[in-house]
C-alpha cells in the first residue's frame, strides 16, 4: 500500500465533550466505537473528517454552548463537504430533530443510550436521528475496551439516569430512569483497566450510590459491597465515586469508607440548599439537619473526610432567610470545594415555570456562597501543608522534571519528580498551597 492509500484509510474524529464526567466517559467508549471504523481521534477539528458534540443539558447556558459551537462549524463543513457533523449526549437526547430544524448541517443526533449505533447511522444503515431508550444494553454493543496501555486514572459508569425527580433536574428526562449495570460487568472492565496501568478507578453514575444488583455470590448487592468486591482487584489502589444522593447514603457504604484503605477519603455529597423550605420545594426529599446527622456518621466511619457539594442558588422561593441558612449550612459543614449554579429553569421539569427570582438577587447570593465557598477551600488547602498524602502520578508538570498528580483527597500535587513515571503512587510532603493546586516534595 502506499503512504497515500494508508493516509486515505485513516479518518479523524474530532470529540468536544460538555459536562459532566459521565459524558467524558461515554465520549470515550464512542471513539472507541468509531476506532473500530479506522477513525482515529485527533486535537485538531480543522483536519478531522468527523466532528462529535458531545453535549449537557443540566442548565441552559450548556445547552446553548452546543448552538454556538454548531454555528462557528459553518465555514468548516462549507470548506469540506464530506466533513460529518454529529450531536450526541443530552441535548441530543432532550431536543432531537429540533436540532436539525435548528441547525440543517448536523447530519447525525445520538442519544446518551444509543451510540453504540454510531457506525451504523454514519453508513445510512440506521436512523440519522436516534434518541429512543432501546430495550438493548448499549454496553453489551460496544467494542471491547482498547487493548491499549491507558492513564493512570480512570472512569467507569456503573449506574445511569436517575428516579429521584428533583424539581429542578433534567437527568431523570435526559438520561432516563435508574439503571444499574451488573456486577459481573463492571468487575471484568475493572480489571481490564488495572491489567492496562490503571490504579485509580472513580465509578460513575448520576445517582452512583443508588446502585444495586445481582453480586457475583447470587446475592443482591448495594454500592458498599460492589466497592468491597473492587478494592479486592490486585493493583488497584484507588476508588472514588461520583455522584451521590444523601438518602442513598447506605449503611454499608459509610462501613465501606471506614474498612476499605483503597476508598479515597473523599465524597461529593450535593446539598442544593440549606433550607428545609426550599430543599422541600426542590423534593430533595431530606431536611437539613438529617444531612447534619448523616456527615456526623460518615465522619464518624472516615473522620477525615473530604466533603464537597453543589448549591443551587435563587431557587423560586428562595427567600434571604433560606439564602442565610444555606450559607450557615456551608458554615457548619465546611466543604473542600463545592460548584455553585445559578439557578436555571429546564423545560419538562416540575419547577419550570414557578416565579423566578430577580437577576441581580440571585447574583448577589450567588456571590455571597462563592466567596465562602473559596474561602472554605484555601483553608482547606492550606491545612495540607506539612502533611504527607499519597499523590498518584499522572503527568508531567509545567516545569522540567516535575510530575503533577491527585493527593488522596483530589488536590492537584506539583512534585519535583525527575524518575518518576505516571502512574507511581508516592508518598509527598506537602510544602505550599497555590489558588487550585499544591506543591509537594518526594519522601524518601
Ligand atoms: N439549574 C441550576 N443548577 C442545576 N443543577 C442541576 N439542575 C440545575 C438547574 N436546573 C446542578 C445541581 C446538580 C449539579 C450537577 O447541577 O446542583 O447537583
Ligand atoms: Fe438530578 Fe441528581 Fe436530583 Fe437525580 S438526584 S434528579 S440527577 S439532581
Amino acid at each position: 500500500m502506499t503512504q497515500d492509500a494508508t493516509d486515505q484509510a485513516v479518518k479523524k474524529l474530532f470529540i468536544k465533550t460538555y459536562g459532566c464526567q459521565m459524558n467524558v466517559y461515554d465520549s470515550q467508549r464512542m471513539a472507541e466505537t468509531m476506532g473500530a471504523e479506522g477513525y482515529v481521534l485527533t486535537e485538531d477539528q480543522a483536519e478531522a473528517d468527523m466532528v462529535l458534540l458531545n453535549t449537557c443539558h443540566i442548565r441552559e447556558k450548556a445547552a446553548e454552548k452546543l448552538y454556538s459551537d454548531l454555528g462557528r462549524l459553518r465555514p468548516l463543513k462549507a470548506g469540506k463537504p464530506d466533513l460529518k457533523i454529529g450531536v450526541a449526549g443530552c441535548v441530543a437526547q432532550a431536543e432531537g430533530e429540533e436540532i436539525v430544524r435548528r441547525m440543517p448541517l448536523v447530519d447525525l443526533v445520538v442519544g446518551p443510550q444509543t451510540y453504540h449505533r454510531l457506525p451504523q447511522m454514519l453508513r445510512g444503515e440506521a436512523p440519522r436521528i436516534l434518541t429512543e431508550f432501546p430495550e438493548e444494553d448499549k454496553f453489551d454493543h460496544l467494542p471491547e475496551r482498547r487493548a491499549t496501555r491507558r492513564a493512570p486514572a480512570a472512569f467507569l459508569t456503573v449506574q445511569e439516569g436517575c428516579d429521584k425527580f428533583c424539581a429542578f433536574c433534567v437527568v431523570p428526562y435526559t438520561r432516563g430512569a435508574e439503571v444499574s449495570r451488573p456486577a459481573e460487568r463492571i468487575l471484568a472492565e475493572a480489571r481490564d483497566l488495572v491489567a492496562r496501568g490503571v490504579r485509580e478507578i472513580t465509578l460513575l453514575g448520576q445517582n452512583v450510590n443508588g446502585w444495586h444488583g445481582q453480586g457475583a455470590d447470587g446475592r443482591e448487592w448495594g454500592f458498599g459491597r460492589l466497592i468491597r468486591a473492587i478494592a479486592e482487584i490486585d493493583g488497584l489502589d484507588r476508588i472514588r465515586y461520583t455522584t451521590s444522593h444523601p438518602n442513598d447514603m447506605a449503611r454499608d457504604l459509610i462501613e465501606a469508607h471506614r474498612d476499605i484503605p483503597a476508598l479515597m477519603p473523599y465524597l461529593h455529597l450535593p446539598l442544593q440548599s440549606g433550607s428545609d423550605r426550599i430543599l422541600k420545594a426542590m423534593n430533595r426529599k431530606h431536611t437539613a439537619e438529617q444531612y447534619l446527622r448523616l456527615i456526623d456518621r460518615i465522619k464518624d466511619a472516615r473522620p477525615d473526610i473530604l466533603l464537597t457539594s453543589d448549591f443551587i442558588v435563587g431557587f423560586p422561593g428562595e427567600t434571604d432567610e433560606d439564602h442565610a441558612q444555606t450559607l450557615r449550612m456551608i458554615r457548619q459543614v465546611g466543604f473542600g470545594t463545592a460548584f455553585s449554579f445559578k439557578y436555571s429553569p429546564r423545560p419538562g421539569t416540575p419547577a419550570h415555570g414557578r416565579a423566578t427570582l430577580p437577576d441581580d438577587v440571585v447574583d448577589a447570593r450567588l456571590q455571597e456562597v462563592q466567596a465562602l465557598l473559596q474561602d472554605q477551600q484555601q483553608a482547606v488547602q492550606d491545612s495540607m501543608v506539612g502533611r504527607t498524602l499519597g499523590v498518584l502520578f499522572e503527568k508531567a508538570g509545567r516545569l522540567p522534571g516535575q510530575m503533577v498528580g491527585k493527593s488522596d483527597y483530589l488536590h492537584p500535587v506539583f512534585v519535583e519528580a525527575p524518575d518518576a513515571q505516571p502512574g507511581d503512587l508516592v508518598q509527598v510532603r506537602i510544602v505550599e498551597t497555590a489558588r487550585n493546586s499544591l506543591r509537594g516534595e518526594l519522601v524518601a
